[in-house]
């Protein structure tokens, strides 16, 4: 089992080229099977998520080649609608292949999706989103199986706004004949970086952003090049890392304005932030302070994939802080290992309260994603040496931690055992 063996308790201090966005890269490399051609995709992260999307496109008969960050796609002649099962249960962005592959092959064949395990994560939203637009879809035992039979635009509501469901609406609104209307859409910045590859290859699409958004179909497609935005949530890891350990850091490549939410708490905690253009400079004199209760919220709230980034830093800080998680309900399973590190949070339901101190280092093991990486920004301000396992979780969303942690001045080594 590999892990990181992390000597923390020292300042980060150093800058960073973010990596490509993950949430940003998945549904953009399904669209690619919208255009016949060869489509180039720059600022690919490496990640085990992202290589599974490209085993799915080539399972369904695209071309695919890697050259360092450039992924390129030759979707002339896909072959095929349906996507193994052992390759959908791999990530839950698989679901957004419905979308694509109603518009593109005229049927989608998958069965459930899996992912991080944050509680249920139900598909009713897409189903019902899908249908409406006149999908005929089958939920059987082993899986969905979906016809595209008189699609035509609609308005559609959606109950909550679910990322994915905004993503294979759009996707399927592509290949529909009329005008579609998203009505409670989800405002991700990844959102707006879909709307802006679907419409550079030829699409119709407007209000991406906000909670409406148009999509004219029917248009046809060409292949296009695209560069995939900065990971916002990549980001915050770093910044609550150098907010954990009392650091200074610049990232690059990323929009601070995609991370409003995460700097307006860590300026309220004692950071000093400069935001420029396309870069992010956090300072942290002295200990993170408590701040008022934060409330996980769809974009542009409090992004959930940054609570257990920043419950980490803040229990390395002074004082209280009430947090509420609203968006799913099995995110606080990284906070027994926390603990271990001497982490004093208690949990009621929904509501965490943090009360900030001193962490020793110790082994813990990540089992989701950000709560792996929450691991390792504990670690990192904790004295004393730690290994974190479950590094399966976090490459799903990171390229390379160890790497990116080292470049800041973290020590942080990968052990293979
Ligand atoms: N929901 C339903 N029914 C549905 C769809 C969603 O009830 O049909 C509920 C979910 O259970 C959840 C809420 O709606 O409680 C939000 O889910 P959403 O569909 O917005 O999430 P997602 O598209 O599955 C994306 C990100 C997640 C991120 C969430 C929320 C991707 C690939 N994943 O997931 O990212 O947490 O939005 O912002 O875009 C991560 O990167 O670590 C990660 C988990």
């Amino acid at each position: 089992m590999n892990y990181y063996q992390i000597t923390g308790g020292r300042p980060l201090g150093g800058a960073l080229v973010v990596q490509g966005a993950k949430n940003s890269v998945l549904p953009i490399l399904a669209a690619t099977l919208l255009a016949p051609g060869e489509c180039v995709i720059h600022n690919c992260p490496n990640l085990s998520d992202v290589n599974t999307t490209l085993e799915i496109l080539r399972f369904l008969g695209c071309q695919v080649h890697r050259e360092g960050g450039t992924v390129i796609i030759d979707a002339t002649a896909p072959q095929r609608w349906d996507i193994p099962d052992q390759l959908v249960r791999e990530m839950r962005s698989s679901v957004v292949f419905l979308g694509a592959l109603l518009t593109r092959m005229g049927g989608a064949q998958l069965c459930c999706p899996g992912g991080c395990q944050l509680g249920p994560r139900p598909i009713d939203i897409h189903i019902s989103a899908l249908r409406r637009l006149g999908a005929e879809i089958r939920e059987e035992s082993d899986g969905l199986r979906c016809r595209a039979e008189e699609m035509s635009g609609r308005e559609i509501f959606l109950r909550l706004p679910s990322v994915g469901a905004t993503e294979n609406v759009m996707l399927c609104a592509c290949g529909c004949q009329g005008t579609t209307t998203i009505v409670g859409a989800a405002r991700e910045p990844e959102i707006v970086d879909l709307q802006n590859f679907l419409c550079a290859m030829g699409a119709s699409i407007s209000g991406a952003g906000s909670s409406v958004i148009t999509i004219e179909g029917g248009h046809p497609f060409h292949p296009v090049e695209h560069t995939v935005m900065g990971d916002r949530i990549a980001a915050a890891t770093y910044l609550c890392a150098a907010a954990a350990t009392k650091g200074e850091v610049t990232l690059n490549g990323v929009d601070p304005n995609h991370l409003t939410a995460v700097l307006d708490v860590l300026r309220e905690g004692g950071c000093h932030i400069e935001a420029e253009k396309k870069a992010v400079h956090c300072t942290m004199g002295r200990s993170l302070q408590g701040v008022a209760p934060i409330h996980t919220a769809p974009y542009p709230g409090f992004p959930t994939d940054a609570q257990p980034l920043l419950l980490a830093a803040l229990s390395a800080g002074r004082g209280n802080t009430m947090l509420v998680e609203h968006m799913f309900d099995s995110r606080y399973r990284y906070i027994d290992e926390l603990r271990r590190m001497g982490a004093n949070i208690q949990v009621y339901g929904r509501v965490a309260v943090v009360n900030g101190g001193k962490l020793r280092g110790c082994r813990a093991e990540g089992s989701d994603l950000r709560g792996g990486a929450a691991l390792v920004v504990a670690a990192l301000a904790a004295q004393g040496e730690s290994e974190v396992s479950g590094l399966q979780y976090i490459h799903r969303g990171y390229e390379d931690l160890a790497r990116d942690m080292e470049r800041l001045g973290g020590t942080i080594k990968t052990r293979i055992s």
